[in-house]
């Protein structure tokens, strides 16, 4: 399909432009006689003073019709929308009265979701777990831009991505919308992305607060762990991701966490949230994840979302009859009202006027895609492909021939002109989008012949592979919200298909396209593997320019690749049998078990050797690393990269912490991060902070993080797995 005739159907006028812009008396707007003059529009104030400026005029019903929307995606089943509505997946009504803009929520987790319910066009962006293996906060920023200036020219004024659930279960179904298993990648990458959105003037969201680390049973598990574990593993990315982001809003989660449904955990949401982190937007519930009215108000929640079976009729009469005081409410509203203000949504509202540039939102996505995306094995340097002596090509599985797969579930972006992979649902099977791989490849090596086969029959692929030189198999693994993998391995007969073309074929590659990590038996059999992620529109394109060597390979592992599910805390998913029976009675995961060694921490703490370890991945060019020093105090280290190959490129150097004996930690933590350009044969000192979160332990005597006296080795080097420098420092008493 050519370019212009993919994008032709989205070019089209936006059809609801008209109904939305009637949105509100905006601040340029005169006050109508009889109305109050609006001092909360002098943009000289702070947000909280304006907040407080307008609270002061506002009536009891306009004070709760701010702390609830007013549907649940109506648009889906035909019925009308509230006047005003973006269509998004939330809306709350302004009080145009006052100025005050509605609240239009979009889904954006890898890009605006449901834009063709509007007769528009949204860039899919990789997914942000593969964002995240760039490590690379800049890219993270200019992720967020896009989807902020889509959001922009769409109307909405609020995202509700910003999903930064540690990946301490593989086989969530969620991982690819979050950015992997340590607190402090998966923080600062998404801390940045939100700052990224909110760059565009609009309100950004952190979400789901908290443990909501699986799909299985979400509305039904409680996640129970300590409140040490919890502050140095899942709260810990929060904190991070907040301090950077301040973002507008967090969402509370559908789980329990200690018994206590989340969005009324008062621990959670006021002592840890509000005090702790110092949060002063507001916290919404996820969709139907509030459970009552009293209880929730008074622990924190400040917004029902997206209907009002709590916070509408019961929290008035609750408000009124004083069981929810009137200043809880005041501090619901006032949150509200400060973070658009803070976002600068009063000042400078969106209006759906302008036309998305889809090419523009593809370069982006394809130069984050050349990022993200890991080189895990390349023996024999049978990458890159060499254009002038490739002469055949086998291309194998995954609908390779038309497209890349996409993340289903709330983070469903709308694929232009719908499923490249044909019309019609296909039971189980990812959504495609058109960035063809057969093209992409085709475009790279002209003389090449490049042949491709589906994948469905193995002994088929093999025959065709048998004949090419170099035989390239795509494996997919769908993942959606709402359900988890039961296992690691890849669905399907897709490792069949790889064991039965690297047994024709000694120059197999492997390209994955999954939501996280996955087992790979085959993995000794062939001689390349690519992590590709869920790649985004500009996949294909990233992906050939990265195997032909256009691009250098930069990424690394922001997850571990375990061997197998025994592996795991959990080697069966908690309330996997359960789950499924609609009657399911409420059940516990023991998050005791893993606590704060999720992940590479889990494996080093139980010696276990994983598949490929978190931090890793390749490169065409080497490095070596030399002179580590850390400050007294240990705020920053210090070391040398050198570029010791032939060709420029990227290393991340990733410093690591072993925090003193008196920790009872018994594995390393990152601590720090730092990506490094260098021309072939350069070298460079690097200086890097390291986070003193990562590096304290939470007390619980005193509530607080504290830093250890003792002696702190840290170690530096390329992955997790392999940290050849070492220094250390100590802090007295
Ligand atoms: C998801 C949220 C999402 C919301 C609105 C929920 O089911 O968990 O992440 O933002 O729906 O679509």
């Amino acid at each position: 399909m050519s370019a212009a005739s993919l994008f032709r159907n989205i070019l089209a006028p936006p059809v609801l432009a008209a109904a939305t812009l009637v949105a509100f008396a905006g601040p340029s707007t005169p006050s109508p006689a009889g109305t109050p003059a609006r001092p909360w529009m002098d943009k000289a104030l702070s947000p909280d003073a304006r907040a407080d400026l307008v609270l002061k005029q506002m009536t009891l019903d306009e004070k709760l019709q701010l702390v609830h929307g007013t549907h649940w995606i109506v648009h889906r089943d035909g019925q009308d929308v509230p006047a005003h509505s973006n269509y998004g997946a939330g809306f709350v009504p302004g009080i145009a009265r006052l100025g005050i803009p509605g609240i239009d929520m979009a889904d954006s987790a890898v890009g605006v979701r449901t834009a063709t319910f509007q007769g528009r066009y949204a860039t899919l962006l990789p997914s942000t777990l593969g964002a995240a293996a760039s490590w690379n906060p800049q890219a993270a920023f200019r992720y967020g831009a896009v989807i902020g200036r889509e959001l922009r020219a769409m109307g909405f004024n609020m995202s509700i991505g910003g999903g930064v659930d540690i990946t301490r279960e593989p086989r969530n179904g969620r991982n690819f919308e979050y950015a992997g298993e340590d607190p402090l990648l998966a923080g600062t990458m998404t801390g940045n992305l939100m700052k990224g959105v909110q760059a565009q003037h609009l309100m950004g969201d952190i979400k789901h607060y908290a443990f909501n680390d699986q799909e299985t049973g979400r509305t039904l598990y409680s996640a129970d762990i300590g409140k040490r574990a919890a502050r140095e593993s899942d709260l810990l990315a929060f904190q991070i991701a907040l301090g950077i982001a301040q973002p507008s809003g967090v969402m509370c989660s559908y789980n329990r966490v200690n018994a206590v449904y989340a969005c009324e955990n008062a621990w959670l949401l006021t002592d840890v949230l509000k005090h702790d982190f110092g949060f002063k937007g507001w916290v919404l519930s996820d969709w139907g994840g509030t459970h009552s009215t009293v209880k929730a108000a008074l622990a924190g929640l400040d917004q029902e979302m997206p209907s009002d079976q709590y916070f509408g009729k019961p929290l008035k009469q609750a408000v009124l009859a004083g069981k929810v005081p009137m200043a809880r409410l005041d501090d619901m509203d006032h949150r509200i009202l400060r973070s658009m203000f803070a976002a600068g949504v009063v000042d400078d509202p969106p209006t759906p006027r302008t036309v998305i540039d889809p090419f523009r939102g593809r370069d982006d996505a394809q130069h984050l895609a050349e990022q993200s995306m890991v080189l895990l094995k390349n023996d024999a340097h049978l990458l890159p492909l060499d254009a002038s002596s490739l002469r055949s090509v086998a291309l194998i599985g995954s609908h390779a021939d038309v497209g890349v797969p996409s993340g289903g579930g709330s983070a469903q972006v709308n694929a232009p002109g719908g499923d490249a992979a044909g019309p019609g649902a296909r039971e189980g099977e990812s959504i495609y989008f058109p960035s063809s791989p057969l093209k992409s490849i085709r475009e790279h090596a002209p003389a090449a012949r490049v042949a491709f086969d589906p994948g469905t029959d193995p002994a088929a692929a093999a025959a065709l592979a048998r004949k090419a030189q170099v035989a390239i198999v795509f494996v997919n693994q769908p993942m959606r919200e709402g359900m988890d993998r039961a296992t690691l391995a890849l669905p399907g007969n897709q490792d069949a298909l790889v064991a039965a073309v690297a047994a024709a074929n000694p120059h197999t590659l492997v390209v994955l396209e999954t939501g996280g990590p996955v087992a790979m038996p085959w993995a000794d059999k062939v001689q390349g593997i690519v992590e590709a992620w869920y790649p985004g529109i500009g996949g294909a394109q990233a992906l050939a320019g990265l195997l032909f060597g256009k691009v250098d390979f930069s990424a690394k592992l922001p997850v571990t690749f375990p061997r197998d599910d025994a592996q795991l805390p959990r080697p069966a998913i908690a309330g996997l049998a359960a789950a499924t029976d609609e009657h399911a009675a409420a059940f516990d995961v023991d998050y005791n078990k893993d606590g704060a060694a999720v992940g590479y921490k889990w494996f080093e703490l139980k010696h276990l050797e994983p598949l490929f370890p978190f931090g890793f991945g390749l490169s065409y060019t080497r490095y070596a690393y030399s002179g580590l020093t850390v400050d007294r105090d240990g705020r920053t280290a210090t070391l040398t990269v050198k570029n010791t190959g032939q060709r420029a490129g990227t290393e991340i150097a990733q410093v690591y912490a072993r925090l003193p004996g008196a920790s009872g930690e018994n594995y390393k933590r990152l601590v720090g991060f730092a990506r490094v350009a260098l021309a072939p044969g350069e070298s460079k000192t690097v200086r890097i902070a390291l986070d003193p979160r990562c590096l304290s332990v939470y007390d619980t005597t005193r509530d607080t993080l504290v830093r250890l006296p003792g002696t702190y080795r840290i170690v530096a080097g390329p992955s997790s797995a392999d940290t050849p420098l070492a220094a250390s420092f100590t802090l007295g008493k």
